[in-house]
């Protein structure tokens, strides 16, 4: 039986490719969703890769979600915890939804998620966690005050669910894309766009795919002794 991974924001940007590629690997993919419908019908049409649409800020909703997956799938062995959301504004002029949006859509899912999975996971001795972070939650960014506290956030989590999990066949990375080629990027200010690429020493936004790529080691069976990592994936922008 194929591994069963789910990707959180697994219709769109990023998260597509990690689904596609995951796909292509092999394995029992769901691809989760919240409110584009069209755009995840096209993906599921395009790829035939089974859509589920929940809020990943939403406790209940995410309980409900992994129930329904496990009817017709079996449980998760693989959660790619990938969706996550901006609010760019600098915060003397950030609304409190701002803030609140973006850390519960982008770290407070991750509890959401990792709490409804983790439990079956020690069960079965087997489980892997890639939560998706961000350059911005190492370096700090101008007009991100809220993500990139979500996405430092997600760095402490990962370890100490590591640390918990490290003696039950459970591994929990971080992995850290710098800028990419996706709608979240190009939503940037173009004349800001131009500033970043100069502080990026390949000198161009990532691909999906090159995320993906480190996605996929990362939850392989045989990436069993790397746990509580922090990859970064920037083209060089920050070296920790
Ligand atoms: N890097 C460097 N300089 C930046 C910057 C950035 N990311 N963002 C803004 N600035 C600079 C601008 O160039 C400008 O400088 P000058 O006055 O010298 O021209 C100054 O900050 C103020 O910017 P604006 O004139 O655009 O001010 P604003 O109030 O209209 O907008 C803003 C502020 C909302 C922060 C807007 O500039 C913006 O959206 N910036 C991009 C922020 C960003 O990088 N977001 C990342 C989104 S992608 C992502 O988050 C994925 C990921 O994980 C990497």
């Amino acid at each position: 039986m194929p591994r069963v991974a789910l990707i959180t924001g697994g219709t769109r940007g990023i998260g597509a490719e990690i689904s596609r590629g995951m796909k292509a690997d092999g394995y029992d993919v769901v691809a989760g969703f919240h409110l584009n419908v069209q755009r995840a019908e096209r993906f599921h049409e395009e790829t035939g890769i089974d859509i589920q649409q929940f809020d990943v800020s939403d406790y209940d909703a995410c309980e409900r979600a992994v129930h329904k997956l496990e009817e017709s799938h079996g449980p998760v062995d693989i959660l790619i915890n990938n969706a996550g959301i901006t609010h760019d504004v600098f915060l003397h002029r950030m609304p409190q939804e701002a803030w609140h949006e973006v850390i519960e859509t982008n770290l407070t899912s991750c509890f959401n998620m990792c709490r409804v999975v983790i439990g079956k996971m020690r069960d079965r001795g087997f489980g892997r966690i890639v939560n998706v972070s961000s350059v911005n939650g190492q370096t700090g960014q101008i007009g991100q005050t809220n993500y990139a506290a979500a996405k430092a956030g997600i760095l402490g989590f990962t370890k100490a669910l590591a640390l918990e999990n490290a003696s039950k066949g459970i591994t929990v990375n971080a992995i850290c894309p710098g800028y990419v080629d996706t709608e979240m990027v190009r939503a940037i200010p173009e004349r800001v766009q131009e500033v970043i690429k100069g502080n990026i020493p390949v000198g161009r936004f990532g691909d999906p795919k090159e995320i993906c790529h480190v996605v996929r080691f990362l939850v392989a069976d045989d990436a069993c002794f790397v746990t509580g990592s922090t990859v970064s994936v920037n083209g060089g922008q920050y070296m920790a």
